[in-house]
């Protein structure tokens, strides 16, 4: 069977039985769940060929002490995943294909889940945005020492009114250890990461919550085909006898460039082995990013029929600061659209704009995470909730 053929089967299985769904607002005893929608991969088969990273045992011990620490402290914990996974070309990696994301989603929703009483371990891609710091880095016109300014005798002060609050809610998360920050840069390192830190999360039961908005590459080049150097891009530096020139004009000797095609394996999807096995009880809420708005709610409802998870948050590229979409088991669809700075309200035609992906001139008037986080602890509450009520019915 094609790779092509088996990506519609999967789906052609995923959308025959859609309505089924792993969670339920209703607490009454359930019946138990009567269809699968997806088997988990062979983690095996992946595991165990591509290699975790150097960091990984500290990464555990630092997550086991986090964890076992805010556990019984009776605090909730939810592992975040932010940013773009690579996927390196070379063994010693010169070149490397990257996925779109700031870490602006990730990093934004770690300081409002900090406000909202968890404990965040913060999975984040090596140099992207991190809480607090994203208010005064990555900036495309200027420096972070912008915001600061000498007084001609050494003493240095902000000019920006916003870092004296930052700072003071960025010292609470430290003096109180609730931020744990973990960094991966490929796609192997995150699965790595992703797989030992869920697994850390399974004896928080329903408290946990992992909230995936890493933006995941779906291909990447296994170790075992994986060039040991950088690769080559002309012949140059071949052996003389070996040597290829372009001289069919007889100008002076000139190396022949290549081309380079690239052979990608599809990444396996983790997702229903993090569902079924991994942390089994946590809530697990996922993001779908699309480009094309009449795929996004339906791409939405499919990964959450076939991963059978809690949440899905649809959004577009284009309009994601803006709005995004509610997507889980049993409930309607439900839009978070932050106002405009003006005040005005949305009418009904910038509404139909923003969800046919065209970016509004009106600056929105604050952060959507500040929209996300309360409305997804909403349903942590909820999931905590039924899973109380199974457990007293088993
Ligand atoms: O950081 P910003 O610039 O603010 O951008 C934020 C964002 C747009 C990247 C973020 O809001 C977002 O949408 N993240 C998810 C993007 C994404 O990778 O979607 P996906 O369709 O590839 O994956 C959907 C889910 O499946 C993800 O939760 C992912 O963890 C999971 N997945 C994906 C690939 C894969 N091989 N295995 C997976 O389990």
């Amino acid at each position: 069977m094609s790779q092509q053929q088996a990506i519609s089967l999967a789906f052609s299985l995923a959308s025959s039985s859609s309505s089924s769904s792993a969670a339920s607002s209703d607490t009454s005893c359930p019946s138990s769940p009567t269809s699968i929608m997806s088997a988990p991969v062979d983690e095996d088969a992946y595991f165990s060929t591509q290699p975790p990273p150097a960091s990984l045992p500290a990464q555990i011990e630092a997550s086991t002490v986090f964890i076992q620490r805010h556990a019984a402290a009776g605090r909730r914990v939810v592992l975040i995943t932010s940013g773009g996974t690579t996927v390196p070309l070379e063994k010693q990696t010169v070149r490397f294909i990257d996925n779109f994301s700031a870490g602006t989603r990730g990093a934004t929703s770690a300081e409002y889940f900090l406000e909202a009483g968890y404990a965040v371990i913060f999975l984040h891609r090596e140099f992207s945005l991190v809480p607090y710091a994203r208010h005064f880095s990555h900036s495309t016109t200027g420096s972070f020492l912008d915001f600061l300014e000498e007084d001609g005798r050494g003493n240095v002060r902000s000019k920006d009114t916003r870092m004296g609050d930052v700072l003071r809610r960025y010292t609470t998360a430290r003096t109180e250890g609730t931020l744990l920050t973990i960094s991966f840069v490929t796609i192997t390192d995150y699965l790595h990461s992703l797989r030992a830190i869920s697994r850390l999360m399974a004896p928080l039961g329903p408290r946990g919550l992992l909230y995936l908005a890493a933006a995941v590459s779906d291909f990447f080049v296994p170790e075992s085909r994986m060039a040991e150097h950088k690769i080559q891009s002309t012949d140059v530096a071949m052996p003389a006898d070996e040597e290829e020139f372009d001289n069919f004009d007889n100008a002076p000797r000139v190396a022949r460039s290549k081309r380079l095609v690239i052979d990608l394996d599809p990444v396996p999807k983790f997702l229903k082995n993090l569902v079924d096995g991994w942390a089994p009880e946590g809530m697990i809420t996922s993001y779908k990013l699309e480009t094309d708005p009449s795929l996004l709610v339906h791409k939405a409802r499919h990964s959450l029929g076939r991963y059978q998870h809690h949440l899905v948050i649809g959004n577009l590229l284009a309009t994601r600061k803006w709005e995004v979409c509610f997507v889980s088991p049993g409930r309607e669809d439900q839009w978070l659209r932050v106002g405009k700075k003006d005040g005005s309200a949305w009418t009904e035609a910038q509404v139909k704009a923003l969800q046919a992906g065209r970016v509004p001139k009106e600056e929105p008037s604050g952060e959507v995470e500040s929209l996300i986080i309360p409305a997804v602890r909403d349903l942590h509450d909820e999931h905590i909730k039924t899973s109380q009520a199974r457990s007293h019915c088993q």
